[in-house]
């Protein structure tokens, strides 16, 4: 199997790649998890869809956004005439980082570090999926794309180039829209969500 060298393109297959990270030790995150989680979807999509890392129940599952993040997205993408299965989706981060709270696993961001040192997996994500459009969600996977995790308030809604061409649009994370406890706010970003998606969608 092809070896994940520091500073090495990958150049091997979609299934060598799903093998491959479930050794990584890029940093010290793999400790403690179940698994490392790759993305999923058609190998041939145009659309990618970037979060920022599996949370508690993609730890176990295996899978990118199968839990309440992932339940809003799945609305929000059918909400905007986005069929998930058509995109490949992925997160900026592999392993699920947390701290231990009695039974509980809590969530906790990834730093520059561990975000830079994932950014070879998403990079060689993009190598073999080759997307026209990326949508990330959040401020870590628009860092890990963009190199700037600055608040996407202003950011958001527009259609971006990355160096090599492929669009880059950027929008809110679920999890930041199911944290916010005043309903208006919420619904407003929900829509601006829904119109991201949309933008990302019809681009693609
Ligand atoms: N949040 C993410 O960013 N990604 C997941 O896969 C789940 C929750």
């Amino acid at each position: 199997k092809q070896v994940a060298a520091l500073g090495t393109a990958w150049s091997g297959s979609p299934d060598e790649l799903s093998v491959a990270v479930a050794d990584c030790t890029r940093c010290d995150l793999h400790c403690n998890v179940t698994q490392a989680v790759l993305g999923e979807g058609p190998q041939d999509a145009s659309l990618m869809i970037v979060g920022e890392q599996p949370g508690d129940l993609e730890d176990l599952a295996g899978r990118p956004f199968v839990g309440p993040a992932g339940k809003l997205f799945d609305k929000l993408a059918r909400d905007a005439g986005l069929d998930r299965e058509k995109a490949y989706v992925t997160n900026a981060v592999k392993h699920f980082k947390f701290n231990p709270r009695g039974h509980r696993r809590i969530h906790q961001r990834p730093n520059i570090g561990e975000v830079t040192h994932c950014k070879w997996w998403l990079d060689a994500e993009c190598a073999t999926i080759k997307p026209k459009v990326i949508l990330a969600m959040g401020s870590t996977a628009a860092l890990a794309l963009t190199g700037n995790g600055s608040d996407l308030t202003l950011r958001r809604g527009e259609a971006l180039k990355l160096d090599d061409g492929t669009q880059l649009v950027l929008t809110f994370h679920p999890s930041f829209l199911l944290r916010m406890r005043d309903p208006d706010k919420r619904h407003t970003a929900e829509n601006d969500v829904r119109r991201d998606l949309d933008l990302a969608n019809r681009l693609s």
